[in-house]
């Protein structure tokens, strides 16, 4: 008998990206056989994904999918009993016809997904939101939030946030979806994500601290940022899939820390990069983990994860060694 028909079989979609490689390398450590999707195996973005870890020339197989093609999204997940939709297009700057870049991808594509799971007797499907699908609305600032609060998805439209729009929309869905069609769905909402990459493209939310470092913000609005590193984000997936009690939505954001104090943490790491200079004061919202923490899910101190990503940078010639 095969040995690898003995073993678990997983789907990661969006396998090349900053999380889902984190979390691919997680699984093939863990002994599961991965179902990785990406858009275009021969890209040179992807080439990382085989050098993962060692059993990955043998459980890790790659499918091309893309996310509003559903038979090529169903055909990756065939055969697994357990899905990480993980893909999504990540603009957080502003982006022309946001409806069919960024919403269509999302809402459609995690539909896509749920179908496809529905049509292959999936387990369980995590679902990678964020915290943009539970802070955007009029009155977030000032509140404490935890997973009941849902980004307004009429607000988000209204100041053209449409990555937030995006991810409102489609963890609404995926959470309908299950309830209609009693599929197991779990959604992870992880707040600003860094740390090491694997990936050799760089991602968004690591030019979030990175543009901290490199004088692109003279001045910066003083609020909470809340930060999780990514290592910490492949273990919370990985963690609401095995636990059988886990269910709902989970807030990823554990570090919080005000942006005029983690510039100081950072100028007294390393004194010598372009800080913003200028803090003006803002309302912030709070955000609370504690219910991904009670199901057992530890993180990293914010020093740690800061350390690690600056070291990371500045080895791979993404900033000076200043
Ligand atoms: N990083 C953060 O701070 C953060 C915070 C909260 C939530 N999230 C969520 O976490 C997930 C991963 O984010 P990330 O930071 O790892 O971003 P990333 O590195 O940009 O990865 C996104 C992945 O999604 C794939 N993708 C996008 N549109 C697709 C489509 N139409 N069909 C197939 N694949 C598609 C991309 O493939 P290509 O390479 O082919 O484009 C890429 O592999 C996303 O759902 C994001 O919303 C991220």
């Amino acid at each position: 008998m095969d040995p690898a028909a003995e073993k678990k079989r997983v789907c990661v979609t969006g396998a090349g990206g900053f999380i889902a490689s984190w979390l691919v390398k997680l699984l093939l450590s863990k002994g599961y056989v991965v179902h990785g999707t990406v858009r275009d195996q021969s890209d040179p973005k992807n080439a990382h994904l085989k050098e993962l870890h060692p059993a990955a020339t043998e459980n890790l197989q790659l499918f091309k999918v893309d996310l509003l093609d559903y038979e090529s999204v169903a055909s990756s997940i065939t055969g697994c009993e357990g899905v990480f939709h993980v893909a999504s297009s990540v603009f957080l700057a502003r982006v022309p016809n946001p409806e069919a870049k960024v919403i269509e991808p999302a809402v459609t594509g995690t539909l896509n997904v749920l179908k496809a799971c529905s049509q292959a007797k999936v387990k369980r499907v995590v679902v990678v939101s964020s915290i943009a699908a539970v802070a955007v609305s009029p009155d977030a600032k000032d509140k404490i939030l935890d997973e009941d609060a849902w980004s307004d998805a009429e607000y988000c439209r209204k100041i053209e946030t449409w990555y937030c729009l995006s991810k409102t929309l489609a963890e609404r869905e995926a959470m309908n979806y299950g309830e209609k069609h009693r599929l197991d769905v779990v959604t992870v909402c992880p707040s600003y994500v860094i740390g090491p990459l694997l990936q050799p493209t760089l991602n968004a939310s690591s030019m979030v601290l990175i543009n901290m470092l490199n004088g692109t913000h003279n001045s910066m609005e003083n609020i909470l940022y809340y930060f999780v590193d990514v290592r910490d984000v492949a273990d919370a997936l990985y963690l609401v899939y095995e636990k059988p009690e886990a269910s709902g939505r989970y807030i990823c954001g554990p570090c919080e820390v005000k942006l005029s104090d983690l510039i100081h943490v950072l100028r007294s790491l390393y004194p010598n990069y372009k800080y913003p200079e200028k803090f003006t004061e803002a309302k912030s919202f709070t955000l609370h983990s504690e219910k991904l923490e009670k199901l057992g899910w530890r993180y990293r101190t914010l020093k740690e994860s800061l350390i690690d990503s600056i070291e990371f940078y500045r080895n791979a010639g993404l900033i000076d060694n200043a």
